[in-house]
């Protein structure tokens, strides 16, 4: 498969990349600097920005799959959020969006004090993860709601569920970034979630 990478730069975005050239596709890395992903086969790096219309969507075209692991700092607009999830919502048969457990479609999982004190410290960006993930949805894509990642090995024992199954509890889950990328990369070969917004978890 083609699979076009927004945030490959990000420290999730470059475990997807990793993984999708490991698994044998030809991979498309979106970065705002270019020279800072290292040259593989396979691997065509373009500079993109999401606040330069027009430059991620040129660079996924032809793309069988984008997968985003976009995100943004406190000093940045969180209209990138929207503006990027807006760009890449229609721009291939299957779209596969990170975002944070617990905003979104997924406000209210972790319960009323953890809820509000991700709400306190995500306040920068709430409201646009919110309407980012909704434009994913609204086109057909695949939300990946993660509870706090880390850089913990992955053991295999990952799964995606739909929101609505998830059972409220009082941690929040965690979840290893590679067990991400590896989750990510799988919806995109074989489709299971399509039009849906799912929680990873991970473990038993
Ligand atoms: N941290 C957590 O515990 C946690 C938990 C759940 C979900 N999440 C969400 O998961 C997503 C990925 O997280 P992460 O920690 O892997 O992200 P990250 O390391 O902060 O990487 C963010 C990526 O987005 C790119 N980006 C920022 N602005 C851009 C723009 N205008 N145009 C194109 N690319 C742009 C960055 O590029 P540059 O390298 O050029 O800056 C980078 O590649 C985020 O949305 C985050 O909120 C995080």
């Amino acid at each position: 498969m083609k699979i076009a990478v927004l945030g490959a730069t990000g420290q999730t975005g470059r475990l997807i990349v990793a993984l999708a050239l490991d698994r044998g596709h030809e991979v498309i890395a979106l970065a705002r600097r270019p020279d800072q992903i290292a040259a593989r086969p396979n691997l065509r790096v373009v500079r993109a920005d999401v606040a330069e219309p027009g430059s991620v969507p040129a660079a996924v075209r032809g793309a069988d799959a984008v997968l985003s692991g976009l995100g943004i700092t406190k000093k940045q607009d969180p209209g990138i959020l929207i503006d990027g999830a807006l760009q890449i919502a229609s721009a291939a048969p299957r779209v596969v969006w990170l975002t944070s457990l617990g905003m979104g479609a997924t406000e209210g999982a972790l319960g009323s004090v953890n809820g509000a004190m991700l709400k306190r410290v995500l306040r920068h960006e709430w409201n646009a993860k919110s309407v980012a993930g909704q434009a994913i949805r609204n086109a057909g894509g695949t939300t990946v709601h993660a509870g706090p990642l880390t850089g913990r090995p992955y053991d295999g024992r990952g799964r995606l569920i739909p929101a609505d199954e998830f059972r409220p509890r009082l941690l929040p889950p965690t979840a290893p970034r590679a067990g991400i990328a590896a989750l990510m990369v799988a919806e995109a070969e074989s489709p299971g979630f399509a039009d849906t917004d799912t929680i990873a978890l991970f473990g038993r």
